[in-house]
């Protein structure tokens, strides 16, 4: 009977010890974990819009403007420069698009293919896309080019995140 109480006690104190321990040890290496992970906790900056000009300055002909943007992904901060070629529709739409070829990467232009004017054109490999970006059936690009995600506020345009271009292919 004496003998069960002792191990008891024993086990007891095992266990106390074992729970005091782990607190403490939780206690000290929690905020090491969470200094560590931070960064990629709060996930990847770039979210922010950035104001690129009066919404009175975009028409129906493509400008190009030119806007940096400071990016954070963990613990390497940057800034680095983007371009879109925006148009504002007779409706007032605003459309921004990349430059950014979506065959392999170059950089696209507005009327600069005197065979076909008014479109996107890539002097990469001759990819070609419309006013709205969807790419000519039949030019190497399969996708139409991207577009920032824009907003209107107090007279400025503000360019957001890109994001796919929904517009289909089109003939050319
Ligand atoms: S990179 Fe533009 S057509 Fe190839």
């Amino acid at each position: 009977m004496g003998d069960n109480r002792e191990i008891s006690r024993r086990t007891f104190l095992n266990y106390a010890l074992m729970g005091t321990g782990g607190f403490l040890a939780a206690g000290m290496i929690t905020p090491m974990i969470r200094f560590a992970v931070d960064p990629l906790l709060k996930g990847h900056a770039g979210g922010d819009t950035v104001a690129v000009g009066s919404v009175d300055d975009f028409g129906p002909e493509p400008k190009l403007v030119e806007f940096k943007v400071h990016t954070k992904d963990g613990w390497y901060e940057s800034e680095s420069t983007l371009s879109a070629w925006v148009t504002k529709n007779e409706k007032g739409e605003i459309l921004a698009l990349s430059p950014i070829c979506k065959h392999l990467g170059c950089t696209v232009n507005w009327n600069t293919d005197p065979n076909h004017p008014n479109e996107y054109f890539c002097p990469c490999h001759l990819g070609r896309y419309d006013i709205e970006g969807a790419h000519i059936l039949g030019t190497p690009p399969t996708a139409s080019l991207d577009e920032y995600e824009t907003e209107v506020k107090d007279g400025k345009l503000y360019l957001g995140k890109l994001k796919p271009n929904p517009r289909p292919g089109v003939s050319g």
